[in-house]
């Protein structure tokens, strides 16, 4: 046997113990250099062969290739348990799932939708009960139970969109007083707010859909003072304390008397000087009210003898133009997340 074996395999017998020492793959590799490398202590016993006498030449590098073989083989057992360490420290890391997450980005209320959950609070806290309706209604609903009979020429002011000669989109939400009244006695008390259609062109104050909350107070002995404070109350919740409140002669088939609702522009606090938002009248039209006309207490079974009551309508997109100063309706509609979520 060659000198050189004892001499082998105390090398391998250090580079074994080294190797299962070895807890990582960098310390692995020093010792691949230490022990293989071309300067490590297997390639120095090789370059000792030149020293030898010719005949024990092969023999002795047979040995070593044989021994380097062997050392190679614990070196990649050792990085195969390393890796597979790693695989099991990987596998047992335990996910924290009560860490705070960061926040979602949430949504906002459209200023429409805010609009209307004030309008229903307000009312809600004084007695109404909030109601809503279908968007589409048979015309008797819009139109002839609303003292607008079928050649009434107040039925062309409505641009209504007709789906059938019976049926249509409802143009306002008054059809909700109807039915409303129809299933209850008086008193009556109610908030109907809710989208309307009307055959309109688009433009920076007109959209085809639009939305409106219908008010609807009947009882005994009520008057249009009762409708006064009711909208005066309104508009100082949406729009601050010192809001006032016009009332302006005009007609609906449903009321009578009838009146436009203007509110103080929110812009020039009423003063009208060079106002874009008012066209310098210092006032803001929100809506029409006034007295529930007998025609209609009749035809859902109520003595206007004994009962009386008010009811307005009024336009929510007309109301957020003048609340947040916004100078184009489409704005609303127009998906700018970033343009509505400022408008609280
Ligand atoms: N429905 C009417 C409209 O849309 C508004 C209104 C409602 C007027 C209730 C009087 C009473 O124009």
């Amino acid at each position: 046997m060659s000198a050189l074996q004892p001499q082998l395999d105390e090398i391998a017998r250090r580079l074994r113990d080294a190797a299962d020492a070895v807890n990582d793959s960098a310390e692995l590799e020093e010792l691949r250099v230490r022990f293989l490398g071309r300067s490590g202590e297997v390639t120095l016993v090789r370059r000792g062969i030149g020293a030898l006498p010719p005949a024990e030449r092969p023999d002795a590098g047979k040995l070593i290739n044989d021994a380097v073989a062997q050392m190679e083989m614990v070196l990649d057992a050792a990085s195969a348990r390393i890796a597979r360490g790693a695989l099991d420290e990987e596998l047992q890391r335990r996910i924290d799932v009560t860490f705070p997450a960061p926040d979602a980005a949430l949504g906002s209320i459209h200023p429409v939708r805010r609009i209307i959950e004030e309008i229903a609070e307000t009312f809600e806290r004084l007695g109404f009960a909030t109601v809503l309706g279908a968007e589409v209604e048979p015309s008797y609903y819009t139109f002839d139970a609303l003292n607008i009979p079928a050649d009434h020429p107040a039925r062309e002011g409505f641009d209504s969109f007709f789906i059938t000669p019976e049926l249509l989109l409802r143009p306002h939400t008054s059809p909700m007083q109807i039915r409303t009244m129809q299933q209850h006695r008086p008193p009556v008390a109610i908030l109907a707010p809710g989208r309307c259609y009307r055959r309109d062109a688009v433009d920076a104050r007109h959209l085809f859909q639009f939305h409106q909350v219908e008010g609807l107070l009947v009882a005994e002995g009520i008057n249009f003072g009762h409708l006064k404070g009711a909208l005066a109350h309104l508009s100082r919740t949406l729009f601050g304390p010192d809001q006032r409140v016009r009332f302006r002669p005009s007609f609906f088939p449903f009321t009578e008397p009838s009146a436009e609702v203007d509110t103080t522009c929110p812009k020039c606090k009423g003063s009208g000087a060079s106002c874009s938002m008012c066209g310098g009248s210092g006032w803001i039209e929100i809506g029409g009210a006034g007295m529930v006309h007998p025609n209609v207490l009749r035809e859902v079974g109520y003595d206007p003898a004994e009962v009386s009551g008010w009811a307005f309508g009024v336009g929510v997109e007309r109301i957020a133009l003048a609340r947040y100063e916004i100078d184009d309706i489409r704005r609303l509609i127009e998906s700018e997340p970033d343009f509505l979520r400022q408008l609280q």
